[in-house]
């Protein structure tokens, strides 16, 4: 049985689809009620309460880990209490580029790795699903705001990142290996804008925010030292964070979608 935290997120509700369509036995755990593919179980989990963690965890062989709560060691304890043998943890690309900015996954990659279960660490960059902070003001206005507009990323697609997992999850021959993971191709946030816009075929007109109007909304829903980091990596990345990694289509088998790819699937949202 695999056990996959974060279940109502972008990636956790992916990867539980992707494990039940192959035919495990899969746990999705979160704190709200995740809706779950009939045949899959829920429950409620919180990181940071480890012992609510008990009853998730009890019975499984494999688990797939969010960084969240503040107590990855006691988390990790209660892993390998349940009989959990294989770890994947959802990293991010900063632990990596950045660690001081990004301590919270420096500290569950530390406890990941000090286990003793088999570990395999995913670093994605920025997703493409990040994009939808800027559903309301195209749906409203057909305006989109971000700053360092012409600065490209190879931003990826959640979608990617649970197929990736749900693979190392399944397969034998990732433990000790860390993956770096990115889209196929570096977009600015001004193509981004633009390639929205003609998935609604409408002009999406797009306004380039000062490094301080973005931060001003990003600590709203994030630690000052995480907004920090992120503006350092959108306004001047590093050439390993500029970098399409080969990670994700040697796994794949395929290329990585793009963000176009993304947007076909969502144009919904911004409807
Ligand atoms: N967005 C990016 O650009 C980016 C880049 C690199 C790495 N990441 C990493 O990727 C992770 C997943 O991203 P995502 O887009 O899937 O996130 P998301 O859609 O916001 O989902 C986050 C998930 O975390 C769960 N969660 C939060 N706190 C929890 C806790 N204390 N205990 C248990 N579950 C908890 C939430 O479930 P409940 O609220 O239902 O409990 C939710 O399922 C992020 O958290 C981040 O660490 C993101």
């Amino acid at each position: 049985m695999i056990v996959v935290t974060g279940a109502t997120g972008n990636v956790g509700s992916e990867v539980v689809r992707l494990l039940d369509a192959a035919g495990e036995r899969v746990t999705a755990a979160s704190r709200r009620p995740a809706p779950v593919p009939e045949g899959v179980r829920h429950r409620v989990a919180d990181l940071d309460d480890p012992p609510s963690l008990t009853a998730a965890f009890d019975g499984a062989d494999a688990l797939f880990l969010l960084v969240a709560g503040h107590e990855p060691r006691a988390v990790l304890e209660a892993a390998v209490a349940g009989g959990v043998r294989r770890v994947v943890l959802l990293s991010s690309q900063g632990a990596g580029t950045r660690p001081a900015s990004y301590a919270h996954p420096v500290a569950f990659e530390e406890a990941v790795r000090g286990s003793g279960l088999d570990w395999t660490i995913l670093r994605p960059g920025g997703f493409a699903s990040n994009t939808m902070a800027w559903a309301g003001t195209i749906r409203e206005h057909r305006t989109a705001a971000a700053p360092f507009a012409d600065v490209a990323l190879p931003v990826i697609d959640p979608a990617d990142i649970a197929e990736v997992a749900a693979l190392v999850l399944r397969q034998d021959g990732h433990a000790g290996r860390t993956y770096e993971l990115t889209g196929p191709e570096a977009v600015t946030p001004r193509e981004r804008a633009a390639t929205i816009g003609a998935a609604l075929g409408a002009e999406v007109s797009f306004t380039e925010q000062s490094r301080q109007e973005a931060r001003a909304q990003m600590v709203r829903f994030m630690p000052e030292q995480v907004a920090d980091g992120t503006l350092d990596i959108l306004g001047t990345p590093t050439t390993a964070e500029r970098r399409v990694s080969p990670d994700a289509e040697r796994l794949l088998g395929r290329a990585p979608r793009t963000f176009a790819d993304w947007t076909a699937r969502n144009t919904a949202a911004f409807q």
